[in-house]
């Protein structure tokens, strides 16, 4: 092995050292060892001196802004907790949140978790079979949305019988089933006991594709905080006087973990911009706030890297001192141009919904290897392993962790053998592959099996080909993430058309439209190949990876596999 430098030296002794009970303290905790995530990330810093500080910057793209204090935070979200104790919600029923990124998302997790009931998070792009597959499997009791979403449910409503009351923030004259946030709110009490839990019980749940099957929920725990918080301090480098800015959507894992959980329970006042991407819109957001740490993901990265390094001089961006990406592969092109627009690097995270939080990452104390993701987080064990399961370095092969890391799903609702199948031999299975060097850094290499990322949200192949398929003219469907420049990847599919059907002009973007709607805004095929036919193994089953060889030019490698599968 290289003798270790200085600066490793000292990480390797905190590494061995390291005990995440050690770290205990830096939470508030309840009587018998209990806990509660809401309860960390606001009331703590409400009861303290930290009270009046803003906890929530908020602003939209239709010139509207809000700054809501920890205090004001904290009796809002105990508002919204009293308004579900009225409508006698139970520890772990499931209320979820279909809304953009306005307070009340914010305000209504919050008020959830402290009732002691999960919350789930819906993107608000999701069209209605999405939000009906995620409704029924979760048997969701309340739903939280807007009046321009709510019309997407009311379509599927008849098949959520679980589903009792839809409570509009928008509305005060509402139908019979709704409930209208405002009037429930000002009526409600803004005291609130907040429930103390086991570390073990879970807080939120977010819904996750994989390449087969209905979308997954991953459920989290409310002692997985520790590691959020952990994470926010020493990764995102958080600190008590930093105005921090995730552009996540709390809609996926980052902009809960990192959005709500991690920066919150650290006291750190928190920018959330609900509205289109521009660069000019982002760069002013930084300099109005005078944002100092920006957690943010590769694909926006590489869309403000298009509008040039000159932009960024334009504005006083003097703010800024830490940058962090998560999501997708990191390009050394993107962090060489950030020192040229910030004079700052990007710093690679990477972690899964099912992590629940950061676990390996180019930390401030580690030296910066360009294009790795890092080390594993303190108290976190990573490795890569062969085929036949053995720890191997300067080799690709499955990236792992040890399980034991507080922030771990603690299972996937109601589905036992799909969590039991990320476990082999002692390991969690990622699904990605990976590197790791000599030096114990981590190279990100894609992932084992078929799952997309576009624009760095992570889509199912299956749920496309899905939504594909309810086409009267497309008969099969197949789906792949095709590399792209900017997106990282972009969906696209392969279709077989029904007998005797003739395709009009319009064609492709009919079935856009058409998997827009039922499935997600973001989800939908970009590029549509007809076929004649799909390469199918014996039994029938679609293989993705060779329409995938094809479409980049690899060779298809000995088709006589198809037949043994
Ligand atoms: C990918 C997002 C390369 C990876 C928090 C992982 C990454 C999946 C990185 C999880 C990174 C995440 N470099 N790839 N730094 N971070 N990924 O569940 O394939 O939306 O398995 O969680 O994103 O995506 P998810």
């Amino acid at each position: 092995m290289k003798k270790l430098k200085r600066k490793d030296r000292t990480r390797a002794k905190v590494s061995k050292k390291f005990n995440w009970k050690t770290h205990h303290d830096e939470l508030a905790w309840f009587k018998g060892e209990k806990i509660n995530a809401a309860y960390n990330a606001v009331t703590r810093h409400a009861l303290s001196d930290h009270a009046n500080k803003p906890a929530l910057y908020w602003e939209n793209d239709r010139g509207k802004a809000k700054t809501l204090t920890f205090s004001e935070l904290e009796k809002l979200s105990n508002k919204f907790a009293n308004v579900l104790k009225k409508l006698q919600i139970k520890k772990g029923e499931r209320v979820f949140i279909f809304l953009p990124k306005v307070p009340e998302t914010y305000i209504s997790f919050l008020g959830i978790l402290k009732t002691g009931a999960i919350a789930g998070t819906l993107f608000q792009a999701f069209g209605y079979a999405a939000l009906e597959d995620r409704l029924k499997n979760s048997g969701a009791k309340y739903l939280i949305t807007s009046s321009e979403l709510v019309g997407r449910v009311d379509k599927v409503k008849k098949n959520l019988p679980k589903l009792k009351k839809i409570i509009l923030i928008d509305k005060i004259k509402v139908k019979k089933n709704e409930i209208s946030y405002s009037k429930e709110m000002a009526k409600a009490s803004d005291e609130f006991k907040v429930k103390p839990m086991k570390p073990e019980d879970p807080a939120f749940m977010l819904y996750t594709s994989g390449t087969t099957g209905k979308p997954k929920g991953v459920i989290h725990k409310h002692g997985a905080i520790l590691q959020q918080h952990l994470t926010a301090k020493k990764v995102l480098d958080l600190k008590e006087n930093d105005i921090y800015w995730c552009t996540a959507d709390p809609g996926w894992v980052t902009g809960i973990a990192y959005g709500i959980l991690g920066n919150w329970s650290n006291g750190v006042s928190s920018l959330v911009y609900e509205g289109k991407f521009s660069p000019d819109k982002w760069y002013s957001l930084i300099k109005k706030y005078k944002v100092k740490v920006w957690y943010t993901a590769p694909t926006a990265i590489r869309m403000l890297m298009r509008s040039g390094v000159k932009l960024p001089k334009k504005y006083n961006l003097k703010s800024l001192r830490y940058l962090c990406s998560v999501g997708e592969p990191l390009n050394p092109e993107a962090i060489r141009w950030g020192r040229k627009a910030f004079g700052l690097s990007f710093h690679d995270t990477w972690w899964q919904t099912e992590t629940g939080a950061i676990c390996i990452a180019n930390q401030p104390t580690l030296k910066m290897k360009v294009g790795s993701m890092g080390k594993p987080f303190l108290g976190v064990k990573a490795a890569v392993l062969n085929d036949k399961g053995k720890e191997v370095l300067n080799h690709a092969g499955d990236l792992v962790l040890k399980p034991g890391w507080p922030s771990m799903m603690k299972e996937i609702w109601r589905n036992e053998k799909k969590y039991k199948s990320y476990f082999k031999k002692g390991w969690y299975y990622s699904g990605d592959k990976a590197l790791q060097d000599q030096e114990g850094y981590f190279w990100f290499i894609g992932r084992a099996d078929d799952i997309i990322k576009t624009r760095g949200e992570r889509v199912g192949p299956f749920e496309v080909e899905s939504a594909l398929i309810e086409h009267p003219g497309i008969a099969e469907a197949a789906v792949i993430g095709k590399p792209d420049a900017l997106l990282g990847e972009i969906i696209k599919a392969f279709v077989v058309l029904a007998k005797d059907y003739k395709p009009s002009k319009n064609f492709t973007e009919e079935i856009k439209k058409f998997v827009k709607k039922r499935l997600a805004g973001h989800a939908y095929p970009k590029e549509i190949e007809i076929r004649k036919d799909l390469p199918k193994t014996r039994s029938g089953k679609i293989v993705r990876r060779f329409l995938k060889a094809q479409e980049l030019g690899l060779t298809m490698g000995d088709t006589s596999t198809l037949e043994k599968e």
